[in-house]
Formats: C-alpha cells, structure tokens, sequence
C-alpha cells in the first residue's frame, strides 16, 4: 500500500545521534514532524519499518511514558526492545557497556542522570544513541510538545509558549524547539532558577534566525500576556529531593492555578510533560481543564519517536 512517505522519501538525519535538541537541522526538525503526523495518521503502514532491528533501553531514571511509548514505537515498527533500568558506568566502566552494546544492538535510547553519560555512550558505540532525558535535555519531549502544539495551532510562527516554573531539561529542550519553530518563548520563573546560561546563548542564536523573541522572566504576568500555550513541570525533578523543601517555597507564586491560565489567551492550552504533582506546581482544575492537552502530548510521545526511530534507524 502507498504511503505519504516511502522509505526513500524518509529524511535520515545527519547527526549519528540524537543528544541535544540542536543534533536535528531545521529541515530535519520539520520533517521529523511532518512524517510523525503521518505515522500517527497510518501506523499499519510502517508497521516492517524496523524488521530485524534490536534497540537497548537505559534507564537510569523511573519513567511511564518514555519508556512505554519508545517500547511501542518499536514494537509497532517492527523491532525488538530490550530493556535494562540501572545506573550506568558503576558495575563496569561506560565505554565498555558502550562497546557490548555496540556489537549487539542497532541503537541505544539512555535515560540518564547526567548528559555526559549519553554523551559517552555515543562516543564509544557506533551505534545511535537518544536521549531520553538528562540533566540538561529533553529532546523527544519537546518532538511530542511541538506535535501537540502544531495540531492546536498549525504553523507556530507568531505564537507564544509561556514556561512557568524551573528552568530545567524539560524547559531547555521547549525553549530551543519553540524558537527554531518561530513561536516566542517565555519563562516566568523563581530568582536562581532560570535556564542554564549556555542553553540561554543557544535559544538567543535561534531567535536571532527565527525572529522569534525570548524572555526570561521573574514575572508571571509577564510570560503569561499573550500566550498560546502555558507549559509548566514539576518544581522538583528526579534527583533533587533533598531540595524539595525548599523549592515548595521558592515555587510558591508559580503554581499554574484557574487565576495564572487566565492571564494567558482566552484559547490557550495548557501543557505538562507528566508526571505532575496535583496542588503543587497545577490545580486540579487546571490538568482537568477542558483546553488541557497534556495526554495529547503524552500520546505524540509515541508517533514522534517513531518519526525519530524512521529518520534514525530505518
Ligand atoms: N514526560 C516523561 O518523560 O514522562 P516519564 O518520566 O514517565 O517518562
């Protein structure tokens, strides 16, 4: 049966791995999003995609979502996953984990504490590696973000994506494909939690190039005036719990409640990566809302690492 695209009319990436947002071009970044809308349209039809193929599955990290959708995705291709949860590099060194791997499997997909963990992995297997989260990305998050966002609002040129809350992975990865994609991007967040500096001069290079605009902000209202979308995350992620107290009261003036939403369009949607902590950085009302997309989101995470895993491995 045809197809919207044939194998050879999939992109392959020119990057061997996907470790930061900025691994895929823009033409990549579009097409990853077009072929994930068309996934999501026909899934029987890359159903072989991925015959024969054996993916690893790190996990350093406890996961719902990236761990299911990416065992489906490549299930549903056709593939094999295997799957490992641990922490890496401590029962052997990581460049020989690297090496087993690189003999058995045709790719990797690591969750991982810290980037130069799947950093490493790529450096000492052929194979490709995804990051399926560190300390500094979320990359394939923000493929499912920018899924959702393109079903609500088509093109995101001149759209505005409001973050409140930590500057973190999950807001770094946001902010990069927000910006490449042409929407401004805002961060509302508590002083000594903005983004890292050096992901800030990245987003600053994109919005130079994209005429988006980026602001990064202590003021709610701020971020919120004008937005398309109001995305927020847990004020502590994995890792942090000895912080927990403390952010519960740096954070205290972000939560995304009915009055926060309010100040953004009278159409925007409310997003978040999951798992949310309910009463902490959302209402119940708000995850309940009725513009509320999060398991649209959830759900992309499927179709666009699909996309990914075509454009990677097929
Ligand atoms: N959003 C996300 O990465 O969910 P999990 O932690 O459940 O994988």
């Amino acid at each position: 049966m045809a197809t919207a695209f044939s194998p050879a009319q999939i992109m392959k990436t020119n990057a061997s791995d996907l470790l930061r947002d900025l691994d895929l071009t823009d033409d990549e970044l579009l097409h990853l999003l077009d072929l994930a809308a068309e996934v999501k349209q026909s899934p029987r039809d890359y159903a072989r995609a991925l015959d024969g193929k054996s993916i690893a599955l790190l996990f350093e990290k406890p996961s719902l979502r990236t761990r299911l959708t990416f065992e489906l995705a490549i299930k549903q291709l056709g593939g094999d996953a295997l799957f490992v949860d641990g922490p890496i590099g401590v029962r052997e060194p990581l460049k020989d984990v690297a090496r087993n791997l690189d003999r058995w499997v045709d790719g990797i997909v690591a969750r991982v504490f810290q980037q130069a963990t799947v950093e490493g992995l790529a450096e000492w297997s052929a194979v490709p590696v995804i990051n399926a989260l560190s300390d500094l990305y979320h990359p394939c998050q923000a493929l499912g973000d920018a899924q959702t966002l393109r079903e609500h609002f088509g093109d995101l040129k001149g759209r505005k994506v409001a973050f409140i809350g930590d500057g973190n992975n999950v807001a770094h990865s946001l902010m990069l494909t927000s910006l490449r994609l042409g929407a401004d991007f805002a961060i509302g967040c508590p002083e000594g939690y903005t983004p890292d500096p050096d992901i800030v001069a990245q987003a600053e290079g994109l919005a130079a190039v994209s005429g988006a605009s980026l602001l990064i902000t202590h003021d709610t209202a701020r971020a919120l005036a004008g937005a398309h979308a109001v995305y927020t995350d847990v004020w502590t992620s994995m890792g942090q719990e000895q912080e927990l107290v403390k952010r519960k009261k740096s954070f205290h003036e972000f939560q995304v409640d009915d009055e926060l939403f309010a100040q953004a369009r009278p159409d925007a949607i409310f997003m978040h990566c999951l798992p949310a902590k309910r009463g902490e950085e959302v209402t119940d009302s708000i995850m309940e809302h009725r513009r509320s997309a999060i398991f649209d989101q959830a759900e992309n995470r499927l179709h666009a690492q699909k996309a990914l895993l075509l454009m990677m491995l097929s």
